[in-house]
């Protein structure tokens, strides 16, 4: 007996024994630490959302559903002291403000704009045709609705063609404050100064009409638009949190 306890030691078997109870909890937490670690993976990725393929099974339902959140900026601005120049447009590029016949053209531009961006993932009616359709009229039929600080922005081809690129709406808010509801421009005409123009033109529409503070909200990890906000005066107030529902593998 003491022989055979001899050899166990001195073999190393209560080392191995150790080390294989010690392999096989870690086996075991992992096994229930992946569900959790690949839905953490699953909200990481949603926040830097540009994969198609998750985009497509989001979509169509074929995922189970749980809940995500996307952090958000409540920024402002005063109104009182804003004089910003105005960019000039490249040639072809037209501002016209709102009329109740450019309201396709509005719905078309938003869709363009938002599909397949990180707000379409926050606001999935604006990923989607009919959703940008029910959007636009039901802000611009709205009590608050600010035609004169709502635009389009269209460009005009050397053959005439009129194409919407760029849609900005605006809101009453309470009080002596306006609300920016969505600003877009649609992919290929970006980087041309029409976000600044339609911020601009909305900016002095609040101006116009004796308003003192402009509000918006916009996703944090939008950083081309939190940029734009910034470079025209808006700062953050608020930040808050706006819960998702989408799907997880
Ligand atoms: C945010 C958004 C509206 C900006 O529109 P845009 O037309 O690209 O904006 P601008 O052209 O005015 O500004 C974009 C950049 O181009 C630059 N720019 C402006 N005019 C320029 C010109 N004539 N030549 C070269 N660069 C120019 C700006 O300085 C800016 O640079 P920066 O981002 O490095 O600061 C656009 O990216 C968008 O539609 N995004 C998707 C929808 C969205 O998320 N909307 C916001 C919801 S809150």
């Amino acid at each position: 007996m003491a022989a055979a306890l001899n050899w166990v030691v001195r073999s190393g078997a209560i080392k191995r024994a150790v080390a294989i109870t010690c392999v096989a909890g870690l086996g075991l937490v992992a096994e229930f630490a992946i569900p959790e670690l690949t839905r953490a993976a699953w909200r990481v990725h949603l926040n830097w959302w540009c994969c198609s393929t998750l985009r497509t099974n989001l979509m169509s339902g074929s995922l189970p559903m749980g809940l995500t959140y996307f952090k958000r900026f409540q920024m402002q601005t005063p109104l009182k002291y804003f004089s910003a120049g105005f960019p000039i447009l490249p040639t072809g590029y037209r501002v016209a403000p709102w009329n109740s016949e450019l309201l396709e053209a509005h719905i078309e531009c938003k869709y363009q704009s938002f599909c397949g961006e990180i707000d379409a993932s926050v606001f999935p009616c604006l990923g989607q045709l009919e959703g940008c359709d029910r959007l636009m009229r039901e802000i611009s039929t709205r009590e608050g609705f600010l035609p004169n600080a709502t635009w389009l922005a269209k460009y005009v081809s050397q053959d005439g063609t009129v194409e919407p690129c760029g849609t900005i709406q605006s809101l009453r808010a309470t009080g002596d404050h306006a609300s920016i509801q969505n600003i877009g421009v649609v992919p290929r005409h970006r980087g041309l100064g029409i976000g600044s123009t339609l911020l601009l033109l909305a900016l002095k529409g609040f101006q116009e009409l004796g308003l003192r503070y402009a509000n918006l909200e916009v996703t944090a990890e939008n950083v081309d638009a939190v940029r734009l906000y910034q470079r025209y005066g808006f700062r953050t107030v608020r930040t808050v949190y706006k819960a998702v529902e989408v799907a997880y593998s």
